[in-house]
């Protein structure tokens, strides 16, 4: 069995947390999650009602397994209900990522809760451990869905110069042997969204799942062109990762001009609603290309941490 700080806090018996997923990830993929030794996040955002935290964090609770709760912080700047929902569903653990997380940790400690922010960039760092996180998350750029512009790998060991704090890491992990990377780096854990985006479990359309396990992992995009089409109020320092598409092709590096034209916006709010994956978004990361079949997150957990304990054995053969 693996054991880091992470898997000892949280009594997990793998060190694999279930990234929170705004429109995928919720209480029946965490608690999947949370069934293979894990601990499954429940992704919220701004389009959620408060009554989706509570219902979907019932689904873990009732089968009494871990879970946490993703949210993001310019949400909660005028959503304070997410957080009040949040905090009275007592989970495990909740990740406040995407601005500064300093107004929501003394709410969250002060019920008992432990706090996680993603960083991307080193002054992210400073900000979260000024503002009392517990666990910081470095997310890579070959993350899916909304991220920074630094890689994974030199990002984490960056991040593990500046604290004594666990880190997680995130993005483009998807085989036991990049776990066992990661844990090695000085990892306390890692941080799974893409390969869960094939998950029976996720709340993702069938159509768009299709389409992730048909995907290549040259075929993403880092763009701000969905967030502009949808009206969506991300910061502009945080672009999403997605699946290149005939939208992308046409509107990526051309945000100004979109924002003008009404009708290219208008197809990508329609292929959300009729879920076509040609003109609706398909957030998703470079690991993509490994994510070939439709698996129960249990399965998919349950492998990479068995294959991360193969690949960790083998280490110190390295040695001479
Ligand atoms: C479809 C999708 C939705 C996401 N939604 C959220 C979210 O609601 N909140 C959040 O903090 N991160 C969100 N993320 C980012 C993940 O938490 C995580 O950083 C990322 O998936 C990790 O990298 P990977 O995709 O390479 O595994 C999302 C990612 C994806 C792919």
């Amino acid at each position: 069995m693996i054991r880091t700080p992470l898997t000892r806090w949280f009594d997990l018996t793998t060190p694999v947390i279930g990234a929170p997923m705004a429109g995928v990830s919720g209480g029946e993929l965490a608690a999947a999650v949370s069934r293979a030794g894990g601990l499954g996040m429940i992704g919220v955002s701004g389009s959620h009602p408060a009554s989706f935290v509570t219902e979907q964090c019932a689904l873990p609770v009732a089968e009494q397994l871990p879970f946490g709760v993703g949210l993001m912080i310019w949400v909660l700047e005028t959503r304070p209900d997410l957080l009040e929902a949040t905090i009275a569903a007592e989970p495990s653990l909740v990740s406040v990522s995407f601005g500064d997380p300093a107004p929501y940790v003394g709410p969250l400690h002060d019920a008992g809760i432990a706090v996680c922010a993603q960083v991307n960039t080193t002054a992210d760092v400073h900000r979260a451990l000024d503002a009392g996180v517990d666990i910081l998350v470095a997310q890579g750029t070959e993350a899916g869905g909304h991220t920074g512009h630094r890689a994974t790998l030199p990002l984490l060991q960056e991040v593990l110069t500046l604290t004594d704090r666990p880190v997680v890491a995130a993005g483009g992990i998807a085989t036991g042997a990049g776990m066992a990377a990661a844990l090695v780096a000085g990892a306390a854990g890692v941080w799974i969204g893409t390969p869960l985006l094939s998950s029976t479990e996720g709340l993702n359309a069938p159509a768009l799942r299709e389409r992730v396990r048909s995907a290549s992992g040259e075929e993403t995009v880092l763009t701000r062109a969905f967030d502009v089409a949808e009206g969506a109020a991300w910061p502009e320092r945080w672009p999403g990762r997605a699946l290149v598409n005939d939208f992308s092709r046409e509107w990526h590096g051309r945000e100004d001009e979109l924002r003008e034209t009404p009708e290219a916006r208008r197809r990508v709010v329609d292929g959300r609603r009729t879920g076509n994956p040609g003109d609706a978004p398909v957030y998703a990361g470079e690991s993509v290309g490994l994510v070939t079949t439709e698996r129960s997150a249990t399965d998919v957990v349950r492998d990479l941490d068995a294959e991360a304990e193969k690949a960790l054995r083998k280490v110190p053969k390295l040695l001479a």
